[in-house]
């Protein structure tokens, strides 16, 4: 038992909906507040004097300076796993050079393919483990993974491997997710139907049975898996009993609707969703992910957040940190962003970072400060809860803390 504080601020993220538009009134603070935990769990959240005089033989975690308190952020769309570097890519489409120029000269997701390839198991273990500790620093400790550059039996099998390993060494929960279905790779010799079939033969089966993953996610776009086949690949890997979430209206509108049909439990990037299809989007139980990094990385237009919160849409935002199209990795810079530009409230942006998206995850046991959820927590040295947007991701956390532990 436990009892840290007290902190000026706690901002609890309690008894908010999980659809639709929030505003900052609604936010629950408690003021020079404590927060009780008891094996990993929180008991309560409660003004500090009056939990010291509750629980008297509590260990007491005594914050010395003005801190505030939060839930602990989560980043539920990344692609971590991976070798090599993308720098290249970054430069020539700044300097105006087309998506096949830069796969002509070597670019693109082929290349990262190549690179992972060619890393061992253990490399990518430490890649991941490194990319985990920069999350884990800016306060993320539920972080989302994908495999999607092996692209065959073997070498999509190393990747989550490498994530289950990387998991036995981080007190952060990674949530493996199988993205084998990210692109036809080069050296297959068939269609991309064939590559699909093969996914649900081959691979899935194998995923399974090593239990390396629950979810299946997969990149419907001209460029890489058209509407049709997937649906009726989503569908089946569904009956296999994985989750499904899909990388959507990136840059073509159709898929998100796909995403809603099967059920999915999230639909990613939406930067080319058209009205009726947010509509459709916000109408359903599946959350909308922007990912505002990939819109800076390549010069897109942000997701329309603003719009599926006020069609009473469920929206998260996370990093999709990769080594191509999104390789800052800074999920509260790219929140805070996208808030100005889509005009988010605190509350909003708070929810979307998450509860909202431990939702898509499956992860209904984290994202609020409330009695028997696990207690992930982050807090700031600052005396203000707005200060963490507004300084636009410069403001880093002081402590985080998981199942109740300062890590
Ligand atoms: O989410 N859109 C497809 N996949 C990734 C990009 C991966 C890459 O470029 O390596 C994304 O943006
Ligand atoms: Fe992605």
């Amino acid at each position: 038992m436990k009892l840290s504080g007290p902190f000026k601020q706690i901002v609890t993220l309690n008894n908010l909906p999980l659809k639709g538009k929030l505003n900052d009134e609604s936010l629950q603070i408690v003021y020079n507040g404590g927060i009780f935990t008891k094996n990993g769990k929180i008991l309560e959240v409660n003004d500090y004097d009056l939990l010291k005089q509750k629980f008297p033989n509590s260990e007491i975690d005594l914050i010395e300076s003005e801190q505030i308190a939060l839930p602990a952020f989560v980043d539920a769309h990344t692609h971590i796993c991976f070798g090599g570097n993308r720098a290249n890519d970054f430069a020539m489409r700044n300097a105006g050079k087309s998506y096949l120029e830069i796969a002509e000269s070597g670019g693109g997701i082929w290349s990262s393919v190549q690179h992972t390839r060619q890393a061992s198991e253990d490399n990518l273990v430490d890649g991941i483990l490194e990319r985990v500790n920069i999350l884990l620093n800016q306060g993320i400790t539920t972080i989302e993974i994908k495999s999607g550059y092996g692209l065959n039996v073997e070498e999509e099998l190393k990747m989550l491997r490498a994530i289950k390993k990387a998991q036995a060494k981080t007190k952060a929960t990674l949530v493996p997710t199988c993205l084998s279905a990210h692109l036809k790779p080069r050296d297959f010799e068939g269609s991309s139907e064939d590559y699909l079939n093969y996914i649900l033969d081959e691979i899935l089966p194998k995923v399974k049975e090593e239990n390396l993953a629950s979810r299946v996610d997969i990149f419907i776009e001209k460029s890489a898996f058209q509407p049709e086949e997937s649906k009726t690949f989503l569908l089946k890997a569904k009956e296999l009993g994985f989750q499904i979430t899909v990388h959507a209206d990136q840059f073509t509108a159709g898929s998100s609707r796909i995403a809603v049909e099967v059920g999915a439990k999230s639909a990613d990037h939406l930067e080319a969703t058209i009205d009726e299809d947010i509509e459709f989007l916000a109408n359903s139980n599946t959350v909308a992910i922007a990912l505002p990094g990939a819109s800076l990385g390549l010069g897109e237009p942000f997701a329309p957040a603003r719009e599926i919160l006020d069609k009473g849409g469920i929206l998260a935002i996370a990093t999709d940190w990769n080594p191509g199209s999104a390789p800052m990795g800074n999920l509260v810079t790219q929140a805070s962003i996208l808030a100005t530009y889509q005009k988010l409230t605190t509350a909003e942006v708070l929810a979307a970072i998450t509860f909202r998206a431990a939702y898509a995850l499956d992860l209904e046991d984290r994202g609020v400060l409330s009695e028997g959820k696990k207690a992930d927590f982050i807090t700031y040295e600052t005396d203000n809860f707005q200060n963490i947007l507004y300084h636009q991701g410069s403001l880093k956390p002081k402590n985080i803390y998981i199942n109740g532990e300062k890590i």
